[in-house]
């Protein structure tokens, strides 16, 4: 199993080759991820919401996406590994956005950083990238900004909001990213960037145009009854499933069934 690259994401996208991408935060999941045959792992941001509860991904620190990306490393062989840098991490200057960039990448080993982003961070993303770390661009609902937004409805509905968009796009690709998140646009506007640029573009919520899709593993698994966009396919529903272990171990220490002889030294 040979590690995947950014150059081979490249690659994909002009062999027409689709990329399976999805979150994780800690060895275990990684570890199943990864061995079911994912290409890209994402230690995203939303390890605010999915790990820690928090209705937001603002108030995830550095030191715990590094923990997390440490924790994930430990069980990936296969998949490239990217980071999110976290909110305030590289918003304020280039230079603590690199300073922040290099801890992450030496204290995780992870393979490449995900900012949120076009023309306000370019500065930033070309000084992180001319320190020699790939970086992933991500644009259209771009959780970090929620407060400005306001909702997390669609993105770009507007032409004025596309178009800018797309010139975001263009300038992360000039930049020297090695791939784009859309995420929750309009499935033709999704495409229309997929088409123009030459690097891939990974969708969720932006339709099936675009070169590959990435979704948060316990939503996808249905761990997860609250969240139901339409974006959403859940591929099993763990919440049930672990529901049930759960109960039936409690059943079984209440009627003394467990542990059993077999179940003792
Ligand atoms: O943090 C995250 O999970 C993400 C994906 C939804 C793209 O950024
Ligand atoms: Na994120």
């Amino acid at each position: 199993t040979r590690k995947v690259t950014t150059h081979r994401l490249i690659e994909m996208k002009q062999q027409g080759k689709k990329i399976a991408m999805l979150t994780s935060y800690d060895y275990t999941m990684a570890r199943i991820v990864d061995g079911a045959g994912v290409d890209v792992i994402l230690v995203g941001d939303s390890a605010s919401n999915v790990m820690a509860g928090n209705t937001t991904t603002l108030p995830i620190t550095l030191n715990q996406m590094i923990y997390h990306a440490t924790s994930v490393m430990h069980g990936v062989e296969r998949a490239l590994v990217v980071c999110d840098m976290p909110f305030g991490s590289y918003q304020v200057n280039p230079t603590e956005g690199v300073t922040n960039a290099i801890r992450i990448m030496k204290e995780s080993g992870c393979d490449a950083l995900k900012l949120e982003g076009g023309a306000d961070i370019i500065d930033t993303v070309k000084a992180i990238l001319a320190a020699g770390i790939p970086v992933m661009g991500h644009l259209g609902l771009t959780p970090q900004s929620i407060n400005k937004f306001g909702t997390y409805a669609v993105r770009a509905k507007d032409e004025a909001e596309a178009e800018k968009l797309v010139a975001d796009a263009h300038l992360l690709e000039e930049a020297g990213c090695f791939a784009i998140v859309l995420e929750k646009i309009p499935a033709l506007l999704a495409s229309r960037v997929a088409s123009e640029l030459h690097i891939p573009i990974i969708g969720i919520g932006a339709g099936p145009q675009v070169d590959g899709q990435v979704l948060v593993v316990n939503d996808m698994l249905g761990m997860n009854k609250g969240f139901s966009p339409k974006f959403l396919r859940r591929y099993a529903d763990l919440h049930t499933v672990m529901t049930d272990a759960i109960g039936q171990y409690v059943s079984d220490v209440k009627a003394r069934t467990f542990p059993d002889e077999n179940e003792q030294y």
